[in-house]
């Protein structure tokens, strides 16, 4: 089964994580139950190093699978694991050797027909919601330069030991945390490598300037600073979906028809299939259940080096608009993160979100559903479709099977409404709704994240990751618009001006770019500026975007958490 063969593989390579310094501060566990973390066995813990690092505080008196699942999701973790009548772990590979079934032999202090592993044996459960391809040193990107001098606790949990700082590279780290099964990755001070799951609480974007000390291993590369942290992540090592996300009932019609390129998409990741689980023993009687799960697409629409993060389900007309203001919001972040020349295809990102509230003012008959949608618009550029998995777990005693009642508090999604304003120019040729370039600039609005408030109400959306988003207070209103006007500015002069310099040889050699951007075409024709006349206007907006928004104060907008 997949869960197992990735533990599999992370165990190969375990003695790179050995001896780690687990500086953690937990995180609140996810709110509501995250359902579709599935069995994958009974697993020893071998001592050395520890099966699942991180210990939930939570205490194991009430314990159930539900509570540590939460515990593990809410901290980022793909493992959950339960042992002794409920002392709940979590990790990002499981290291220790599965054992019989009939060793997970302890019911949970918090509901006896669960099990909850044995003396030193765990009940291990694992998050189907990560990507599972391979994945290598290549697919950590760079996120730049980050503060690592937080009261609250370091950026990134697990510092490596084992890798020799005296002969540091960013390589050498990025390997030890994609052993370690950790998205996060960051290199400090020359020599020191960390890894984690999440970013710590109070660790910031800095500017690149202050990572400003060579790896001690090789000069020419620069590992953090002093309190910095160079800071890498690969999002196919973390989770797709948030605490609350419910995956939707499965059945051949959840599954959205995949664009074009059918056969290339299903050989690119092999399905996830599990059929070896043995149910686990406990001491009422059970018997095996199957259930599958759809697990979301890893990429939905991809734009060159940058994949959306998939939009949530809809079934009406007013989850569909959150579906659209979710979409709109990652917009800033393609062109930011597609790179040249794919992100030209942002633009029909943008109308593709465009779209979406289109579709959500129809009323379609059979009903506003997202597959409905994905059949008369796919999402291009090699996305791929949800993944259907197959899991045996343990039945609900026949006496207890009543559903659990779903409450759907999802994290809201702010309205994508800027605070900031488009400036225009009567010279130039730009104003609102026609920004040079088409090129809008990202959205300042209410901030999603429940912990940033009430201080940080306001949030630039300029990555797929509202954890990523820079954050401002109420008074920085006008910092976050020069922000927001800087973004543009680079984006004009990226992706505007390049175009204009590109326009007059590629005719005919430069439309293999555009496989299926025939949207482009027409729009790059329109783009009649030489790439000088380009950057005037860019540099013109900017400076008009600035002044135009140095009064802005955001006052009644974003009054309360979800309340805008
Ligand atoms: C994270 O920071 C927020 C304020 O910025 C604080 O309220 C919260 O308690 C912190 N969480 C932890 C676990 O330190
Ligand atoms: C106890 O666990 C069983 C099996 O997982 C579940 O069906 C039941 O709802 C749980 N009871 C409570 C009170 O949570």
């Amino acid at each position: 089964m997949a869960a197992l063969r990735t533990m599999a593989a992370a165990m190969a390579a375990v003695a790179l994580v050995r001896h780690v310094q687990a500086t953690e501060v937990p995180l609140p566990p996810c709110l509501d139950p995250f359902r579709p973390f599935v069995y994958s066995g009974c697993f020893q813990d071998s001592g050395n190093p520890q099966i699942l690092p991180y210990r939930s505080p939570a205490p194991p008196d009430d314990m159930t699978v539900e509570k540590c699942m939460a515990e593990c999701k809410g901290n980022g973790y793909r493992y959950a694991g339960l042992v002794y009548y409920g002392v709940c772990y979590c990790g990002s590979t499981v290291n220790g050797p599965e054992v019989e079934e009939s060793q997970c032999n302890l019911p949970c202090k918090g509901n006896s027909s669960q099990t909850c592993g044995g003396d030193n044996i765990f009940s291990v459960y694992t998050d189907p919601t990560f990507p599972i391809e391979d994945v290598t040193v290549e697919d950590y990107d760079s996120l730049g330069c980050w503060t690592d001098d937080s009261s609250m606790g370091r950026a990134l949990t697990y510092r490596q030991d084992k890798v020799d700082g005296a002969t540091l590279t960013t390589e050498k780290c990025l390997l030890a945390c994609r052993d370690g099964g950790f998205p996060f990755a960051g290199t400090e001070f020359g020599g020191e490598c960390y890894c984690g799951v999440v970013i710590g609480n109070g660790t910031f974007a800095a500017p690149a300037g202050e990572c400003d000390m060579a790896c001690n291993g090789d000069s020419s590369q620069t590992c953090g600073g002093r309190g910095r942290l160079n800071l890498f992540v690969s999002d196919e090592l973390q989770s797709l979906e948030p605490c609350g996300y419910e995956p939707p009932v499965s059945s051949s019609s959840v599954v959205p028809p995949t664009s074009t390129s059918t056969s290339s998409v299903q050989t690119t990741s092999p399905p996830i299939t599990s059929t070896t689980t043995q149910p686990p023993i406990t001491t009422t009687s059970s018997s095996a259940c199957v259930s599958t799960t759809v697990v979301p697409p890893t990429c939905e629409y991809k734009c060159g080096k940058w994949c959306s993060s998939p939009l949530p389900d809809w079934q009406d007309a007013k989850t569909c608009k959150g579906a659209w203001s979710h979409c709109t919001l990652q917009v800033a972040s393609c062109f930011k993160h597609a790179g040249w020349p794919d992100v030209l295809n942002c633009f029909d990102f943008g109308e593709w979100c465009a779209d979406v509230s289109k579709y959500c003012d129809t009323k379609p008959s059979g009903g506003c559903r997202k597959s409905d949608f994905w059949g008369k618009k796919p999402p291009r550029g090699g996305a791929q479709p949800p993944k259907t998995i197959t899991v045996t777990t343990t039945c609900a005693p026949a006496t207890s099977t009543k559903p659990a009642t779903s409450s759907t508090t999802k994290i809201p999604v702010p309205t994508p409404t800027n605070i900031c304003q488009q400036p225009t120019s009567w010279l130039h040729g730009y104003g609102p709704g026609k920004p040079v370039g088409g090129i809008e600039m990202p959205v300042v609005t209410c901030n999603d994240l429940a912990e940033d408030w009430p201080n940080y109400p306001f949030k630039q959306y300029n990555d797929i990751e509202s954890r990523k988003c820079v954050k401002y207070q109420r008074h920085q209103c006008p910092n976050a618009c020069a922000d927001a006007c800087k973004e543009q500015y680079d984006d004009c002069v990226d992706v505007y001006a390049q175009g204009c310099k590109l326009k007059p040889k590629r005719r005919a050699e430069e439309q293999s770019y555009f496989e299926f951007a025939g949207s482009i075409e027409k729009r790059t024709f329109k783009w009649q500026d030489s790439w000088g006349v380009a950057i005037v206007k860019c540099k013109a907006q900017y400076a008009d975007c600035l002044w135009t928004n140095k009064g802005v104060t955001g006052s009644g907008k974003c009054p309360k958490y979800g309340g805008w």
